[in-house]
């Protein structure tokens, strides 16, 4: 996709009702030649919005949604930003996602093995020492408080029973590396103060009892890994928003290995990169996530866990 039509995309189905600034700034982009220009000598998967967005907060770039400010400290600091750009990948790690699973997670025979291929640091892997809200219905005590817009399904009744938790990343971070820490909240969104608070909240979570998490790739490292996972408990392998950072042919093959292991598999994915027949039309034009147990998709969902239709 063109790196305008990607920026113009980005500005209308993902930061449109969900952050003002990007939706501001990511229109300016695509409209912006010389930004365009710079951008576009990068390989594609570099020249995501969001990547660009959160490595020019890293570097100290305007916090504010001035189109003119963002073209003149782009500018101004390209080679830098080029640097990052170049080693980096989007690694939101998005505690939140954890309001998606939790009704499949809690529906699984218990306990549960959870092992999260793109784990990020580990922040998913804590889907039982979080709290919920689904509208009036809540779930679980403390911090953080996931909020969850749900339709067409009961809340989940009780949380899963995790007795192993592991992640696989290509880079994992760790939440008690300033340096990791300040890129996790460097990709999170301007306005989103509550999503800032949740991963200072999660990460003390992780801090203080951390997973297993192991340098590799999604499709090469997975069965070593799945085959640590302790007998007697239901392995869950799962993920969310990492397949589109992997080649296609390689999605088709890691869903072959993940389906031959010996437990369950839920998947979080744009139906792009993940694509199911048959899905009922998403709620809106906004961009939706498809939540699928075993391959077959139960729910949309929107990108940061803030809201899930169910339709199976
Ligand atoms: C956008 S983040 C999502 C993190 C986490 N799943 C979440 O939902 O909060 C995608 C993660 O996938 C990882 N990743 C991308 N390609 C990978 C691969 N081939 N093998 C393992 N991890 C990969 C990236 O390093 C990054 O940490």
């Amino acid at each position: 996709m063109p790196a305008a039509e990607w920026y113009t995309e980005f500005a209308t189905r993902e930061a449109r009702g969900v952050s003002p600034i990007y939706e501001r700034l990511a229109l300016a982009v695509a409209h912006d030649p010389e930004v365009l220009a710079l951008v576009e000598t990068l390989p594609p998967g570099k020249q995501q919005p969001n990547l660009l967005f959160g490595v020019v907060r890293l570097l100290g770039g305007p916090a504010g949604g001035d189109p003119a400010a963002f073209h003149d400290f782009v500018l101004a600091n390209w080679p830098a930003i080029e640097l990052e750009l170049r080693s980096r990948a989007t690694q939101t790690n998005e505690a939140g996602r954890c309001a998606l699973f939790l009704p499949v997670l809690a529906a699984l025979p218990q306990p549960v093995a959870l092992l999260e291929v793109g784990a990020s640091a580990g922040l998913c892997l804590y889907p039982d020492r979080y709290s919920y809200r689904y509208g009036d219905h809540r779930l679980g005590s403390g911090e953080p408080v996931l909020d969850c817009a749900a339709t067409g399904m009961a809340p989940p009744a009780r949380l899963p029973e995790v007795v192993w938790r592991a992640g696989l990343d290509l880079n994992p971070l760790d939440v008690t590396d300033p340096a990791d820490v300040a890129w996790l909240d460097a990709l999170i969104w301007p306005e989103h103060t509550h999503r800032r608070d949740r991963l200072r909240a999660a990460a003390r979570i992780a801090a203080a009892d951390p997973p297993l998490l192991i340098r590799g790739d999604v499709l090469d490292d997975l069965p070593a890994l799945a085959a640590q996972a302790p007998r007697g408990a239901t392995l869950v392998v799962f993920h969310s928003s990492v397949l589109y950072q992997v080649p296609p042919d390689r999605r088709t093959a890691f869903a072959e290995v993940v389906t031959a292991l010996d437990g369950h598999w839920i998947a979080n994915e744009s139906p792009q990169t993940l694509p199911y027949d048959g899905l009922p039309p998403a709620p809106d034009d906004a961009l939706y996530n498809v939540l699928a147990l075993d391959g077959t998709p139960l729910a949309w969902t929107r990108g940061h866990g803030q809201a899930i239709t169910w339709f199976g």
